[in-house]
């Protein structure tokens, strides 16, 4: 069964989830390991990626969609292109916990994006017969840009699906294009008011990456995820101790 929840807290034990937001914590996980970084520590909060930053490991992130005060990067997808270390930790507001939530209840987490949205389509056509496709939202809200690509998603897979799911894909049939589902949407609000326009259109473009984030584990609550191709597609594991990430990640 396909099944689509619209904000990050309607996460549920799935054996497939897919977190979605759009703008733009997964599309920025998507560039940062098509672009080389090797993995992305997912931290629960600013607080938590300032102590997990050591040598090798760049500092990315954002509230109100701004770079944090010491933090090497924002959270806009480009800012990755350029890798600066082998890992890349990020904190941001909603997408970051929609993937430590389902890191706590999922089996398999992938992250989508326009940006890889065929090859998402493509894992999850031979994927388990459960899937959630679970979007971040913002503030406990749904949000359109996350709704239409789980729409997207949702209507390239066979199989049944929920009433949520068909929600989802009505939405998205209702856009001639990605960019125009993501220019009328809230999480584009922000942005505009940021002066970070640019990321809207960047994040609108359709599969230019084959890349598939996959959770490769968690240790504590920091969800590390890498290319699912270096994963070998196999279940997270999942270490309780967050005393000495580095070196163990
Ligand atoms: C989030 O996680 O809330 C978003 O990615 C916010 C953003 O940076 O646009």
């Amino acid at each position: 069964m396909i099944d689509v929840a619209f904000t990050g807290a309607q996460v549920r034990p799935a054996e497939m989830a897919v977190v979605i937001d759009v703008l733009r914590a997964t599309s920025t996980i998507t560039l940062a390991l098509a672009s080389g970084y090797e993995r992305v520590l997912v931290a629960g909060g600013i607080d938590q990626a300032r102590e997990l930053a050591a040598d090798g490991r760049v500092l990315a992130g954002e509230v109100e969609c701004q770079r944090p005060d010491g933090f090497d990067l924002g959270n806009s997808p480009e800012e990755t292109l350029s890798p600066r270390g082998p890992e890349l930790i990020l904190a941001t507001t909603n997408g970051a916990p929609a993937i430590i939530g389902a890191a706590a209840s999922c089996e398999v987490v992938l992250a989508a994006s326009l940006l890889n949205l065929d090859a998402i389509i493509a894992v999850l056509a031979d994927g388990p017969p459960d899937i959630l496709l679970l979007c971040a939202g913002t503030n406990g809200a749904l949000t359109l840009e996350d709704a239409y690509l789980a729409g997207r998603i949702s209507a390239a897979l066979e199989g049944d699906r929920t009433d949520a799911a068909r929600i989802a894909e009505a939405l998205a049939a209702s856009f001639d294009k990605p960019l125009d589902a993501l220019d009328a949407s809230a999480g584009s609000v922000g942005l505009y008011a940021a002066g970070l326009a640019s990321d809207i259109d960047f994040c609108a473009q359709e599969s230019i990456t084959d890349m598939v984030p996959q959770l490769a584990r968690t240790i504590g609550d920091v969800a590390i995820l890498e290319a699912r191709s270096q994963t070998a597609g196999v279940p997270a594991q999942h270490v309780a101790s967050t005393a000495s990430e580095h070196g163990d990640s």
